[in-house]
Order: structure tokens, then sequence, then C-alpha cells
């Protein structure tokens, strides 16, 4: 059976680029692969996180992947500072990737802003952690937003030059799993620019744990255009993809049916058939209650998930346990690879 693994940073206010673009997906997969969801807190630290807000962020995801109707029975629900495999895998893959690969993320680019010798060296080597978060359980697919795929083909890389280097076969080729109508949610505020959690503006984004009338009130706000809704005709040839010239044109509009696609479970060129020709307020009404009727529940059980930290920290107990238990002996097979004594 194949192994999916992902991994999410609490960093606080999840949202709901995290929802669709990535713990939605983590739901499905369930049915037919062994799971491993991850709370990556060593991530989290590659730029300043306060100490006294960490374990809250992790509950804070951790409840996100429950109320979103992942089964910590079934699949494996941990954080990865628990599981030493992470950090010890990572080291020897920071001896394998090459500097040249590294460079070219763009991810650090964007992080690390202008001031470069500023960031921290973790910051820097994050993508060779992630591979060994994905290759220490040899999983091979992984879901993600659209944003993750670069740092996806480096973990390629790195165990195609392992098991190069080493002779050997060792660690799979792993697939990501980019999918459904909204793998890049973009902010509300401005349809160019991703949804994220360090934007400045509240209303750019819909949190997970937002109320109803917060939802309701950052959807009335969102950013439109002044024409009417577009129709089938902003499809691809192939009849199931947004045309990137029409996206370019109006990323608001297009970023708000992608959400509404998205979350109704319905394909886009329904989407676009439901509404073509609609003024924006009569779309912006069903979004927002769309979206109540979808997020509010999730909100909610994440809250009272939130409010009985002993359970949550349970089932990251026990997952980490069982996670280590898959870990450990592929880190020590690592560790005869290279020739360590001992190992
Ligand atoms: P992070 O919060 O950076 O750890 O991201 C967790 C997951 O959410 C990753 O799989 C990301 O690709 C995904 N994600 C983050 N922001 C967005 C977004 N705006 N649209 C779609 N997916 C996203
Ligand atoms: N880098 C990912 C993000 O920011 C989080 C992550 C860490 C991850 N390790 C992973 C995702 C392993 C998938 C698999 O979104």
């Amino acid at each position: 059976m194949s192994r999916v693994f992902s991994g999410v940073q609490p960093t606080g206010d999840l949202h709901l680029g995290n929802y669709l673009g990535a713990i939605r997906n983590f739901v499905g997969l369930q049915d037919d692969h062994e799971c491993i969801y991850c709370v990556v807190d060593m991530h989290a630290i590659t730029v300043w996180q306060d100490p006294a807000q960490l374990a809250p962020h992790t509950r804070e995801v951790a409840s996100a992947f429950l109320a979103s109707g992942i089964d910590p029975k079934t699949s494996i629900i941990f954080n990865q500072s628990r599981v030493s495999a992470h950090a010890g895998l990572a080291w020897v893959f920071n001896c394998v990737a090459r500097m040249g690969w590294l460079n070219r993320m763009t991810q650090f680019k964007e992080k690390a802003g202008k001031h470069r010798e500023n960031a921290s060296v973790g910051l820097y080597v994050y993508p060779n952690l992630m591979a060994a978060d994905i290759l220490a359980y040899k999983a091979t697919h992984v879901p993600v937003g659209e944003d993750q795929k670069q740092h996806l083909e480096l973990t390629r890389d790195i165990a195609i030059k392992f098991n190069n280097d080493f002779g050997t076969e060792f660690f799979p080729v792993t697939e990501p799993l980019i999918f459904g109508e909204a793998t890049r949610v973009m902010s509300l505020r401005d349809g160019t620019k991703k949804m994220s959690k360090s934007d400045p503006s509240e209303y750019s984004r819909i949190n997970l744990t937002d109320g109803a009338d917060d939802i309701a009130t950052k959807i009335r706000k969102a950013r439109t255009d002044p024409n009417e809704l577009p129709g089938t005709e902003a499809l691809d040839a192939d009849g199931t993809t947004l045309r990137s010239d029409a996206v370019a044109e109006r990323p608001e509009a297009f970023n708000l049916i992608s959400i509404y696609a998205a979350l109704s479970g319905q394909d886009m060129a329904a989407t676009l058939d439901q509404f073509a020709g609609a003024q924006f307020s009569t779309f912006k009404g069903e979004l927002a209650d769309l979206s109540v009727a979808k997020l509010g529940p999730i909100g909610a059980e994440m809250q009272r998930l939130m409010a009985d930290p002993g359970h949550v920290d349970g089932v990251l107990a026990d997952g980490a346990e069982r996670a280590a238990a898959i870990a450990e002996p592929i880190l020590r097979d690592v560790h005869k690879i290279v020739g360590f004594l001992g190992a």
C-alpha cells in the first residue's frame, strides 16, 4: 500500500487556503492509504515563534485535522519535534543536497526578503528537513497546495541523489498530490497575492476559527471588479480548467469562483454555468452562505477541541509513538548505508 505524508506548520491562524489546498484533501486519502499527518513545529521555528504560543498553535493545527475528519485511529497525527528521526535524517540530507539546489528555492527568497544575511540557517535548509519528514517514512504520496511543488521536486532530487551516491534503491521517488478546484487560494483583498497568514490585513483571509459573522463580512468586503460573473468561455479547450489569460484579467473574480467550486464539491464548468451573468452581490450572498455552512461546523469543532487540550495532547503523544516506530528503523538503515560505526 502506498503511504501518504503531509505537514502543516503551527504558526497560528490556519486559513481557507490551508483547508482547501491541503487539509481537506488529507481526509479523503485515508480511505485507501496509510496516512501520516504531521504538525511541523521544527519548520515553524525557522522564523521566530513566541515559545508561549507554540504549544497552543500546535494544538490548533491538530484540532483542525481532527475537526476536518482525520481519524486518529487509522491515520497518524503527531508533532514533528517528538520524533527525532526527522532531525537525524535531515542532517544526512544536508550532506546530500547541494547549495545550488537550495539557492533556487523561491520560498526562501520570499521569506528571507531583502535581508538574506539575517535569515536563519534553518530557513535555508528548510526543504532538506521537509524531504526528511517525507522520506523518514518512505512516503510515496504527498498532498500539498500548489506553493509546495518546488519543495517536492527537491525531495525527489534528494531521494535520487542519495540512491545514486550510495548505489541503492532505498528511497522511493515521491509523487506530489496537488488536486481540487482551489490548489492556490488568493487573498480576498488582492487576487494576485496568495492567501497567507503573514498578510497584515485580517480581511485578506478567512480563518478556520472565524465565526459566521466574520466569514460573511469578509466575503462581502472581498474585492471584485465591476463586471458580471463570467461563464464557461473562461475554460480551457479541455473544458475543465480556467484559462490563465482569463484568470490574469480578473484574478479576484476567479478566486471567489474557485472557492465556491471547491467548497460546493461542484466542478468548475458547473460552477461557471450556475453564475454566468450574475451580479457579484448575488454571488457573494451565495458564497457567504456556502462558506458558513461548510466552515462553521469545522470552526466550532476546533474551538471545542482547543478547549480540551488533554484530549488533543493524548492524540499527538499516541501518534508520535506510532510514527517513531516506523521512522526509527528507516533511519537506522540509512546509518548503515552511510557507513556509521555502531549502526
Ligand atoms: P503552511 O501553513 O505553510 O504549513 O501550509 C500548509 C499547507 O497549506 C501546505 O500544503 C500549503 O501548500 C497549503 N497552503 C498554504 N497556503 C495556501 C493557499 N493560499 N492556497 C492553497 N494552499 C495553501
Ligand atoms: N513546507 C510545508 C508548508 O509550508 C510544510 C511541510 C513540512 C510539509 N514538511 C512537510 C508538507 C512534508 C508536506 C510534506 O506548507
